[in-house]
């Protein structure tokens, strides 16, 4: 994400990041556009030398569910404002063994479960149908950063995964997360999709960085609990964000 000075990097902070620290605000605008209000305004500010756009998914509080959160919004809002490279930062469940709390995955595909959201930009009055490819649906040279400076920092990460996009807002069943299993996914989260296709649509370069805040469904003995929740974000959160801050900051 470095050489990108000119050029804003756009976060969208999910549960868990609401703000990012060490960035120097310099301006906040509340955007609308032709698919509705963003979740939150833009805050603008720099990260190192990056001019970065940051929007908070569910809302300062976090207020909307994922099922309701206005993706269309939010990704035509910050590519209006010029972001061309957007990480999506997730909050998920770890599927794989090896992917358990506090846990950071740089995803390389991803399943769709998710239904009934808005999903493209190509509807309404179209002068033709466009099919975008998506075989793979996070750019390749910003994964490469992330995972650069996760090794660098040492962090415990997967370079790899395939991060299933469920509907929630409720957490999945164990026979849920054993048919995703079945089908390949290594993580199981509700807010991949359908932003990394819209970001896609416009032809961003759009990168996941999840953090594993439980084990999903059925992967241990005991049920999942906010609290185990909140505790795994506070533990991963502030290796996220020191991860985020030198990908971006160079
Ligand atoms: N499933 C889906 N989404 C999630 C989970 C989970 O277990 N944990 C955090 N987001």
């Amino acid at each position: 994400m470095q050489n990108l000075v000119e050029q804003p990097v756009g976060i969208i902070g999910g549960t868990g990041l609401m703000a990012l620290e060490g960035l120097q605000i310099t301006g906040e605008r509340s955007t609308a556009n032709a698919w509705g209000i963003p979740s939150s305004v833009l805050t603008s500010g720099l990260l190192g030398q990056q001019n970065v756009l940051f929007l908070a998914r569910h809302g300062n509080p976090h207020r909307i569910p994922p099922h309701q959160i206005n993706y269309r919004a939010n990704v035509q809002a910050l590519f209006d404002a010029g972001v061309r490279t957007l990480v999506g930062v997730n909050a998920v469940g770890g599927i794989h063994p090896d992917m358990g709390p506090a846990h950071i995955v740089i995803p390389d595909q991803l399943i769709d479960y998710t239904w009934g959201r808005s999903g493209t930009f190509f509807e309404g009055e179209l002068d033709n149908v466009t099919h975008i490819d998506f075989t793979w649906p996070y750019n390749e040279s910003a994964r490469a950063i992330l995972i650069e400076q996760a090794e660098r920092l040492g962090l415990s990460f997967s370079s790899h995964g395939v991060y299933g996009a469920t509907q929630g807002p409720r957490l999945e069943t164990a026979a849920e997360v054993r048919r995703m299993e079945r089908d390949g996914c290594d993580l199981a989260g509700m807010t991949g999709m359908p932003e990394a296709a819209l970001a896609a649509e416009l032809g961003m370069r759009y990168v996941s960085l999840c953090l594993v805040v439980n084990y999903a469904a059925g992967k241990t003995d005991t049920a999942i609990t906010m609290a185990d929740i909140q505790r795994a974000i506070d533990d991963g959160m502030v290796a996220v964000k020191t991860l985020l801050k030198d990908s971006v900051a160079g």
